[in-house]
């Protein structure tokens, strides 16, 4: 398991929590605007997570494959999926892998890099490399989607700052566990972009027992040029490029950057 993911694994009650708190479906528009009246197609959700993308896609008929290495993750999302129609739910295949380690699998229309989901990766390295996977995956004129928040230059200021701050995941579930988290920057390279967290995670069950975990997490935060570079340099025409979720045009200012790009 790569270290970052130490997060959404640290008990299962984690993945409500993260359910509460994502609970945007401003992409899922964009997506579908994007895709059209194509379909059904291959779709691949590598950091699929409790299927908040996955799930309304295959509802729209298409065939989704999410790999994602925290268990606990899967299991909420399979927990969604049982409540499914049968012919939907035979449309999804989950799998538990490490997307930074494993080959993906191969013969997809389109790939999906939701969410934020550079951030969960340590360097640009495996950044990178998922964008060599994606087009290892996708057949000939397939598409890659990546959304990831915008910004450019040296690290924000805002990651930089010492000092403990409450984190995610922190919330409480329907059951009544308690879960509470902190987070505190460790270090960080401002020229290069990665900067290194220390968070804990306290989980506190109805019978009073706790669960405690405590981690690092490194983050690089992804600019345009790398996207667009690692894209380029596998063979994508990037046919959109939008500042936000809304199909906005990117620009400097923008708040994200999305990119949809066809296998060249
Ligand atoms: C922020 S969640 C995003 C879930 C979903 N894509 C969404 O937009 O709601 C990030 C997910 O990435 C997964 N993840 C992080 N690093 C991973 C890795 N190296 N391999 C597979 N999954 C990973 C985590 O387990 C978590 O479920």
């Amino acid at each position: 398991m790569s270290h970052n993911a130490i997060m959404y694994d640290v008990e299962p009650h984690v993945a409500e929590i993260y359910d509460q708190v994502e609970r945007c479906t401003d992409d899922m528009v964009l997506i579908r605007r994007l895709v059209g009246g194509r379909g059904p197609l291959h779709v691949l959700e590598p950091f699929c997570g409790t299927g908040r993308i996955l799930i309304p896609l295959a509802l729209d008929g298409h065939q989704l494959v999410g790999p994602d290495q925290a268990r606990g993750m899967l299991a909420r999302a399979r927990e969604k999926i049982r409540q499914l129609p049968e012919g939907v739910q035979r449309r999804i295949t989950l799998s538990e892998a490490d997307v930074t380690r494993e080959a993906w699998p191969q013969g997809f229309d389109l790939v999906v890099l939701g969410g934020n989901c550079f951030y969960e990766l340590a360097t640009p390295q495996e950044q990178e490399g998922c964008i060599v996977s994606a087009a290892a995956s996708l057949d000939q004129g397939g598409h890659v989607y990546v959304d990831n928040d915008h910004m450019e230059g040296e690290l924000d200021e805002a990651w930089r700052k010492p000092g403990v701050s409450q984190g995610f995941p922190t919330g409480t579930c329907a059951d009544g566990t308690r879960v509470e988290s902190t987070t505190e920057t460790v270090w960080y390279d401002a020229p290069r972009r990665l900067a290194r967290f220390r968070r804990r995670t306290q989980v506190t069950l109805p019978d009073g027992s706790v669960v405690e975990q405590e981690y690092i997490q490194q983050t690089h935060p992804v600019s345009t040029a790398e996207v667009q570079t690692w894209l380029e340099s596998q063979s994508f025409i990037v046919e959109r490029l939008y500042g936000d979720r809304a199909g906005n045009p990117y620009s400097e200012t923008s708040e994200r950057a999305i990119f949809w790009a066809r296998k060249g």
